[in-house]
């Protein structure tokens, strides 16, 4: 059975139809990525994955369960997290708070953001392994403001990781970023735990390939093509649609 299921998903805004009768299956740990020129609903499908935006038609399963109705809040705690295209962090705050807001968010107990002082000793040492497992613990106490665009990045990746996700929802974790930052965040990607699966929009063509066990194509917000990557690099429609010069892409 797998992980995630999308049923036969539509959305329109007004008059536009962003997804037609999206479907798409992810099993348990797989890396599946998500192509398809500007525009083409990638982040409105990721949307509708996690009810941040209601679906018109059809369904989003977990493990089974259909989720297409429950709030995003809820969507957490059942193992599904994301980051967003846009940044999604606090810059005022320090890396190592910001890991602590993450996880508190997971916690059965509320968390005051205005008493640091009442970390817990759970959170604490999560946080240090996590600052320690990813190689940033010397970045602890530098305000996320202070960061390279790269490296605020890297810790929503990070963060939305905080929550052990059954599935992570990654929307184009490389764009904006410097070739080394881009290679280095497709590493990242690839040590992610098996544990975790992965949906990935992403344009970079090299990180898209490196990471993936499954690609599918979205154009006009229809799913044109689903395949491994080999079927994707050789299928003459996405050459043509995607490669081929006629939509525009992301530098
Ligand atoms: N809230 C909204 N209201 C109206 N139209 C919207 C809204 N959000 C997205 N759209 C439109 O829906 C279409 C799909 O947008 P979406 O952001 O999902 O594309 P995308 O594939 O993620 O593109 P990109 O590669 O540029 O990130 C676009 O035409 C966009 O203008
Ligand atoms: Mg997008």
């Amino acid at each position: 059975m797998s992980l995630l299921k999308v049923e036969n998903i539509s959305k329109s805004f007004k008059t536009l139809q962003v997804l037609r009768n999206v479907s798409l299956e992810v099993g348990p740990g797989e890396r599946h990525v998500i192509i398809g020129p500007n525009g083409a609903g990638k982040t409105t499908l990721f949307h509708c994955i996690t009810n941040i935006l209601p679906i018109d038609a059809g369904a989003v399963y977990l493990d089974g369960k259909e989720i297409s109705k429950l709030p995003a809040h809820r969507l957490v705690h059942l193992g599904i997290s994301r980051t967003f295209q846009k940044n999604n962090l606090f810059g005022d705050l320090t890396v190592e708070e910001n890991i602590h807001l993450a996880l508190a968010a997971k916690k059965p107990y509320r968390y005051d953001i205005f008493s640091p002082l009442t970390v817990r000793s759970d959170i604490r040492k999560e946080t240090n392994d996590i600052l320690e497992q990813w190689e940033i613990a010397d970045r602890r106490h530098v305000k996320v403001k202070h960061l390279s665009y790269g490296e605020q990045r890297l810790l929503e990746v990070l963060l939305a990781m905080a929550s052990n996700p059954k599935v992570l929802l990654l929307d184009e974790p490389t764009s904006g970023m410097s070739p080394a930052e881009t290679a280095q965040t497709a590493a990242m990607i690839q040590k992610l735990p098996r544990s975790i699966a992965l949906v990935v929009v992403e344009h970079d063509m090299d990180v898209v390939f490196s990471i993936a066990d499954r690609i599918t194509v979205l154009h006009h917000g229809e799913v044109i093509l689903s395949g491994s990557p080999d079927e994707i690099r050789n299928n003459e429609m996405v050459k043509k649609i995607y490669f081929g010069g006629g939509a525009k892409q992301h530098a």
